[in-house]
């Protein structure tokens, strides 16, 4: 049985295949209607949501298959008292595969220790964020034609964005890739994925001012500060308006830069900025949907797997 804690999780080729399978589906949907009939896949969603939970239920249900689940904590027996652990024990004896987002870093670990089903880390924390990342992967190829020799600004929250921790653990096993990180002081990358990029032999500079550096991408990936993760509000007041992307900050861009955010945001980009083709945020959502068919069926058909 396999599980998604961490990007990392799966091999290079097998991310291939899995962004190869999301390019095929949505070519031929009618062809994988019925592909995950009888199935279900349980949305455990412990934090808030609107792309992940729903983008995997829409994409259960565009293969044939049912899903169930709880969109917070509140709905379920958590707010009893019960531990993950326990949830998930009996959530594998209704679904045949669980995704789940959980406020602590771990989580999912956990619940893999019990479980009887796959299951799929749908944000733990400020940890991981392992299929926004094929949603992210997905969307870079589609809008460069490769995911290698480029040179990928990261900008925002990029202490405590899980989705930016585990684009840069996908995105360093790729030939030629460049980070340039984009942030206040405060909210830099964590010691660990400083020390990733370090030894996979990545370039990385870093960067306070977003005008300073964005004449140099090939992609620039804006996040969230991420509100819900600060000791004190005060701090996060002070922090949330560091990046604000309009359309003058965008003129010495580069024509074939690809915007990108994991959604949602709140004031980092402006809606000017919508109408211009570099924008590619809301196709990045349609991938979302595509790419997690695609790992739905690469976890419970070990044909997908070329295993069977
Ligand atoms: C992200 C998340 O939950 O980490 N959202 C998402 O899944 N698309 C980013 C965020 O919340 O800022």
């Amino acid at each position: 049985m396999r599980h998604l804690l961490n990007i990392t999780d799966l091999t290079v080729d097998e991310v291939d295949g899995i962004l190869k399978l999301a390019d095929e589906i949505t070519a031929h949907p009618d062809d994988y209607r019925e592909a995950m009939r009888y199935k279900k896949l349980a949305t455990l969603f412990f934090e808030p949501s609107t792309r992940t939970r729903l983008s995997f239920e829409a994409a259960m249900l565009e293969l044939g298959g049912s899903v169930l689940g709880f969109s917070s904590a509140d709905a379920s027996s958590t707010a009893k008292g019960e531990t993950v652990t326990d949830t998930v024990r009996t959530v594998g004896c209704y679904a045949d595969i669980i995704a789940m987002r959980h406020p602590k870093e771990g989580a999912p670990m956990a619940a893999v220790q019990v479980t009887t089903v796959p299951i799929i880390n749908a944000g733990d924390g400020g940890h991981n964020h392992p299929t926004q990342t094929l949603t992210d992967l997905l969307t870079i190829r589609r809008e460069k034609g490769r995911l290698s020799n480029m040179t990928i600004g990261l900008c925002g929250d990029l202490k405590f964005g899980r989705t930016v921790h585990s684009l840069i653990a996908a995105m360093a096993q790729y030939e030629g890739i460049s980070f340039v990180l984009i942030s206040p002081q405060e909210l830099r990358v964590p010691q660990y994925i400083e020390r990733l990029m370090r030894e996979k032999g990545c370039r990385f500079s870093e960067a306070e001012r977003m005008e300073d550096v964005i004449d140099q991408l090939d992609i620039l990936y804006m996040t969230r500060v991420q509100r819900e993760r600060f000791f004190n509000e005060a701090d996060y007041i002070r922090l949330r308006d560091s990046y604000i992307l309009t359309p003058e900050k965008l003129i010495p861009a580069r024509k074939d830069l690809s915007i990108l955010h994991p959604l949602p945001r709140v004031t980092e980009i402006s809606h000017k900025v919508d109408a211009d083709p570099r924008a590619s945020y809301f196709r990045q959502v349609l991938c979302g949907k595509q790419v997690r068919k695609a790992l739905i069926m690469f976890l419970l058909d070990p044909k997908q797997r070329g295993e069977a």
